[in-house]
């Protein structure tokens, strides 16, 4: 398996997403924040964008969704055709229920938490989702440094992951750059959202091909 980066549109220039959207078309996934100024202090887009850039983008949206009553809103990202939602475990009220739904409309259906939320209850329903998003920042903004505590997180999510041969994805998102991906990876996440360190640098796709070759260098020394 490579790893997978999944650059954040959060560092694209908000006027121009579709000419962005060219300089990282090697990316696996395009990673989108959603915020609603409500679970985080800050406000990005909504669906009609979304299902605005779900038509233009090259390649599948992995719609991270920092918004409160997720029961309410996710489902319609699904539905306009995302490959993947993902909401935070903080403001759902029944994490499973919402995550069948998701799937059951056709998306694959990932859980959050933030830097201060114990993973060990979402260990034992791991299989309910197709990705857990373990945030290394608080979420919402980009150009933060990696929490090194939320790692430990990652390392136990990994070890029940392959205890049990789990099809999930570990997701790591905030502060991930060409610095830390390696140990990162080698703690076991395999799907990287990078914000900053891809939009800031000059060859976007060759900061992108970097970064994976760096993840999966990590990878294959776990
Ligand atoms: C933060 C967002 C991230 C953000 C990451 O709340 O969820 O996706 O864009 O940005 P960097 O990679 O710059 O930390
Ligand atoms: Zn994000």
């Amino acid at each position: 398996m490579s790893a997978r980066i999944n650059p954040s549109i959060l560092s694209a220039d908000f006027v121009n997403f579709e000419r962005d959207f060219g300089s990282i078309s090697n990316a696996d996934l395009i990673h989108i924040d959603v915020m609603d100024n409500h679970f985080v202090p800050n406000l990005t887009f909504g669906l009609p964008m979304v299902a605005r850039m779900q038509q233009v983008a090259p390649k599948p949206l992995d719609v991270h969704l920092m918004i409160e009553d997720p029961e309410r809103w996710a489902p319609g990202y699904a539905e306009a055709g995302a490959f993947s939602v993902t909401f935070h475990a903080e403001a759902s009220k029944d994490p499973v229920a919402l995550a069948r739904r998701l799937r059951a409309i056709g998306a694959r259906a990932g859980v959050a938490i933030k830097p201060g939320t114990d993973v060990e209850p979402f260990l034992d329903i791991l299989a309910e989702f197709d990705q857990l998003l373990v945030m290394t920042v608080e979420p919402g903004f980009g150009g933060q440094s990696l929490i090194e505590t939320t790692l430990s997180k990652v390392a136990a999510a990994r070890r029940r992951i392959d205890a049990e041969e789990l099809d999930v994805w570990l997701q790591v998102d905030g502060g991930i750059d060409e610095t830390n991906i390696e140990r990162v990876a080698q703690l076991g996440a395999d799907t990287f959202v990078a914000g900053s360190a891809v939009f800031k640098a000059t060859d976007r796709a060759a900061q992108i091909a970097a970064l994976r070759d760096s993840a999966n260098r990590g990878c294959s020394h776990r």
